[in-house]
């Protein structure tokens, strides 16, 4: 990663800090909080891009982008791109200036969109792996079409798996059942990994 990217990285991580600490539970302003992900699990979303070789990525849940930029930095390493969803307005529109500043602009698909209509509408087998950071009251719902856009031994990457157990379990239970291989890897605020098998 190039300093100029580290040095933003640095600056979100103190913004997201800053605001989300100021806003309480059950306020009205909650959908304003950008809930980014840890900066040791965008470390260990890198490694596993970078790993993967995953050079068609879907994010479910954009935020400010600041998950997004680890993805993306690490995708461009092998001409990867990421798509990235998120339905909130004012999060979309920070989530462009970042990627703009970053200089990822174009290694990022970023729309502003509802995740649900993004998953219909994507072609079968389409991405090498999804990372979901969303809202957790979908995601079964959700699972026939992540199910149906990941390629075989593609990589489900779900984050609040240890910080949300109790909101994830059934959703881990589903994608088990269905085949796919799971780990619970306790970094941030949990991942839940999942691949699926060849056939
Ligand atoms: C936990 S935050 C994402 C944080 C981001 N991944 C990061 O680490 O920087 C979850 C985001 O999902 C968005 N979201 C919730 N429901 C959504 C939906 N149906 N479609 C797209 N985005 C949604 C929220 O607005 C919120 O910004």
């Amino acid at each position: 990663m190039n300093a100029d990217l580290n040095l933003l990285l640095e600056e979100l991580e103190r913004f997201g800090e800053a605001n989300d600490g100021g806003i309480g539970r059950g306020d009205p302003a909650s959908a304003q909080r950008m809930l980014n992900i840890t900066r040791d699990t965008g470390e260990f979303l890198a490694l596993l891009v970078r790993a993967t070789r995953a050079r068609d990525i879907l994010e479910i849940g954009t935020s400010n982008g600041y998950s997004t930029l680890w993805l993306a930095d690490a995708a461009a390493a092998d001409g990867g791109k990421v798509t990235t969803v998120e339905l909130h307005d004012t999060k979309y529109r920070m989530a462009l200036e970042n990627f703009a500043r970053a200089g990822l602009g174009d290694r990022i698909d970023s729309l502003n969109a509802d995740a649900g209509e993004v998953l219909r509408v994507a072609g079968d087998a389409a991405y090498d792996m999804v990372f979901l950071d969303s809202d957790r009251t979908q995601y079964l719902g959700w699972w026939p079409e992540i199910r149906r856009v990941l390629r075989p031994r593609g990589l489900l990457v779900v984050d609040n798996a240890v910080s949300h157990a109790d909101q994830i379990a059934g959703f881990a239970q589903t994608v088990e059942a269905d085949g796919f291989t799971c780990s619970l890897v306790p970094v941030g605020k949990g991942e839940l990994l999942a691949t699926r098998g060849a056939g």
